[in-house]
C-alpha cells in the first residue's frame, strides 16, 4: 500500500462529476488500499477519490466500526434533518454547519464488486452525505449553513 496526497480546495478535480467505475480492475483494487491507507493516516473518518486527485466514483469510510468500501454508491433514501458540525481532509483547518438527512439508506458495490445495502444513521450517515457528495463536486462550502467557530473534534472527511 502507499500514502495518496491529498488535493486540496481549488483543485478542479474537487468540483467534477467523478466517473462510474465499469469493473474493479487491479488498479482500482490498489486505489482503494491506497485510500484507506491515506484515510487512517490523515485520521479521516471518510476519503472519495477525488480527494487523492481520482475522479471516479469510489470512497472509503470508518467512522469506528471498521472500514467501509463503496464503489459507483448512490443514496436510495433519506429520512430526517439534522444540522452538525464537519470538516474535510481537502478544506483543512475549516469547520462548518452543514443540514444533512438524519438518516440515509445507500446502495453499491463493495470492494469485490458485490452489491451491498447500507442503512445508516448519526455520524455515519453524514460521513456517507459528505463522501458522495464529493462524487459529484460538492463541496461542505457549497452546502454550509454557517461557520463554525471552533474545531469540534479533529474528524476530517
Ligand atoms: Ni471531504
Amino acid at each position: 500500500m502507499a500514502k495518496l496526497s491529498i488535493v486540496t480546495i481549488g483543485d478542479p478535480v474537487l468540483t467534477e462529476k467523478a466517473e462510474e467505475v465499469p469493473k474493479i480492475t487491479k488498479r482500482i483494487s490498489k486505489l482503494i488500499d491506497d485510500m484507506l491507507e491515506t484515510m487512517y493516516d490523515a485520521n479521516g473518518v471518510g476519503l472519495a477519490a477525488p480527494q487523492v486527485g481520482i475522479s471516479q466514483r469510489i470512497a472509503v469510510l470508518d467512522v469506528g466500526e471498521g472500514p467501509v468500501v463503496l464503489v459507483n454508491p448512490v443514496i436510495k433514501n433519506g429520512i430526517g434533518e439534522e444540522i452538525d458540525v464537519e470538516g474535510c481532509l481537502s478544506i483543512p483547518e475549516r469547520w462548518v454547519y452543514v443540514k444533512r438527512y438524519e438518516s440515509v439508506e445507500v446502495t453499491a458495490l463493495n470492494e469485490k464488486g458485490k452489491p451491498i445495502r447500507i442503512e445508516a444513521d448519526g455520524l455515519f450517515a453524514r460521513a456517507l452525505q459528505h463522501e458522495l457528495d464529493h462524487l459529484d463536486g460538492i463541496l461542505i462550502v457549497d452546502r454550509m449553513i454557517g461557520e463554525a467557530e471552533v474545531e469540534i473534534d479533529e474528524e476530517g472527511e
